[in-house]
């Protein structure tokens, strides 16, 4: 039997939430910054982290879990980079996702024209927080329904990969979910490093990053290569959401970390997929981009059989 363990909203996605100042301030009067560094593709990065430091703890998360990529050849690693769907079908979803984010900008006031090359959203956007979080509040949870393609076609692709049938239903809260990820070049609007199963309702799952626009070795999803066999003492992790350069998120992140982390960008071509463990640590993918927006499907995907 599935545990209760519900998200409070049902929308509790690992996404950018609004935070006022008020909050901000209580919070660094607590004293909970750390100053992470890490290499990114041997690039020192530095970013701040706020938010109280949970107990650490010896588990393995996904030792009591069902891992997807047991039997894989990738099973060590915890990723891999693949060819994604058939040049038809890939290009009836990318083109479908790219209408998709067109919709939400419009949604949020923003006049785009029907072939708005959505690499550019930075400059439709511009610095504004307002209107950034205007849309990405449309996109933390989208209806299946709204994809382009059936689920089956991307559950039929991933199951291939894994060795094993899966499907893109959460039995945590029986949700068809899928994410679109839009992430400015150098604004903060990345999510910081976590595990996906620090939030309830992920367990068990295998994720894929697709690239959409803008997804490149500078700004691409960056993950720490066999961390989803990591004990949770290995790095320290907030408790709650984590404030990320002065950002609320509502997953938590890493915040000290012994060893300085490698963490890399296995920046799959836009044919290809990147699938991922939920356990491994990911995040912190900071776009470098000098005038391109980064844009990605994100999808989860839970045994069938
Ligand atoms: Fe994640």
């Amino acid at each position: 039997m599935m545990p209760e363990r519900r998200r409070p909203n049902g929308a509790a996605d690992e996404t950018q939430v609004r935070v006022s100042t008020l909050r901000l301030r209580r919070s660094e009067n607590r004293s909970t910054y750390s100053t992470m560094k890490v290499n990114i593709n041997n690039k020192a990065v530095e970013y701040r982290i706020e938010g109280e430091a949970d107990a650490p703890d010896q588990q393995v998360l996904l030792a009591t879990a069902q891992d997807l990529t047991a039997g894989t050849d990738w099973a060590a690693q915890g990723y891999t980079v693949a060819e994604f769907l058939p040049a038809a079908e890939l290009q009836q979803l990318q083109r479908g996702l790219y209408q998709l984010v067109r919709e939400f900008m419009r949604h949020a006031g923003l006049a785009v024209a029907d072939d708005f090359d959505i690499s550019q959203y930075h400059h439709a956007v511009g610095d504004s927080k307002e209107l950034h979080l205007a849309v990405i509040n449309q996109i933390k949870e989208i209806s299946q329904t709204r994809l382009p393609l059936p689920a089956s076609v991307l559950e039929q692709r991933v199951s291939a990969l894994c060795g094993r049938p899966v499907q893109a239903l959460n039995p945590w809260d029986n949700g068809r979910w899928f994410h679109l990820r839009i992430v400015r070049p150098n604004q903060p609007d990345n999510n910081p490093l976590h595990r996906d199963v620090w939030l309830p309702d992920y367990d068990d799952c295998v994720n894929i990053y697709a690239p959409l626009a803008g997804s490149t070795a500078n700004s691409s999803l960056t993950l720490v290569p066999g961390s989803h066999w990591w004990p949770e003492s290995r790095v320290v992790r907030t408790r709650g959401g984590a404030v990320y350069n002065g950002v609320a998120f509502t997953v938590p992140a890493v915040k000290e970390s012994e060893e300085p982390l490698q963490i890399i960008r296995p920046n799959p071509a836009p044919h290809e997929v990147l699938v991922f463990s939920p356990y491994l640590l990911h995040g912190g993918a900071v776009n470098l981009n000098a005038d391109a927006t980064r844009v990605s499907l994100e999808m989860r995907f839970w045994p069938a059989d």
